[in-house]
């Protein structure tokens, strides 16, 4: 059976429009899909510490100690077939419970190495869906601010190997109820024509 890694990033929990589509989306992999949910707010992760900064660049005596938590997220993206994160857009980038997860993750001689300057991904690539929640709008006829998020997730998640990276774009959440509708609607339709999503439509979806 396929394993699904959703990490979920949103301080709104079971109201993120997004989380909530995240969590239709593993479950639309398949069925019975071992779905492992992280969820970087309900369970933060603790700020890095003097041992793993140490532990990262090679100075430290006992690194096994201090690698311990990112073995465990590293181990938990490991035996995923797919990864799907719900994060929310903060101030134009990832909250900072993202970033602290990417920085236990993203380590060299574990999960990238540099070889001649180039950085070389050491995971296997899988598909990865990011469903990206803002209040604004950064895409469309709409924009009006920038976006740091996608460029900068995109190419850190490319670093340590993960290149089939789709975004799922919800813009405008600020906008009240009908917009959250209209824009869950939109992604809905648009996940209903990937395959890697059942053949039925996702629910409220009218073809
Ligand atoms: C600290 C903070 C910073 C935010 N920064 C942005 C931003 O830069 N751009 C934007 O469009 N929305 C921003 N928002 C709004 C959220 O992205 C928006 O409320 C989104 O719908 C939250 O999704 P969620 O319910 O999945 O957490 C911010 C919200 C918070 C709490």
């Amino acid at each position: 059976m396929p394993r699904v890694l959703l990490l979920e990033c949103s301080p709104n929990d079971l109201a993120s429009p997004g989380g909530q589509l995240a969590r239709e989306m593993a479950r639309r992999i398949h069925p019975k899909a071992e779905v492992i949910v992280r969820n970087l707010v309900r369970e933060p992760l603790p700020p890095l510490c003097a041992g793993y900064a140490e532990a990262v660049v090679g100075k430290s005596d006992c690194p096994e100690a201090a690698f311990t938590l990112s073995e465990q997220l590293i181990g938990e993206l490991e035996v995923s077939h797919y990864l799907i994160i719900s994060t929310p857009m903060h101030n134009y980038m990832v909250p900072a419970a993202l970033k602290l997860w990417l920085d236990y993750v993203v380590r060299i001689h574990r999960t990238f190495e540099i070889y001649d300057g180039r950085r070389d991904g050491l995971l296997e690539d899988r598909p990865t869906f990011v469903v990206l929640s803002s209040g604004g709008h950064y895409l469309g006829a709409k924009a009006k601010q920038m976006d740091f998020l996608s460029p900068y997730l995109r190419h850190v998640l490319g670093i340590i190997g993960l290149h089939h990276v789709e975004y799922v774009h919800l813009q405008g959440l600020a906008d009240g109820d009908e917009a959250v509708a209209a824009a869950l609607q939109q992604a809905r339709e648009r996940l209903s024509f990937n395959p890697v999503f059942a053949p039925e439509p996702f629910p409220d979806v009218v073809l």
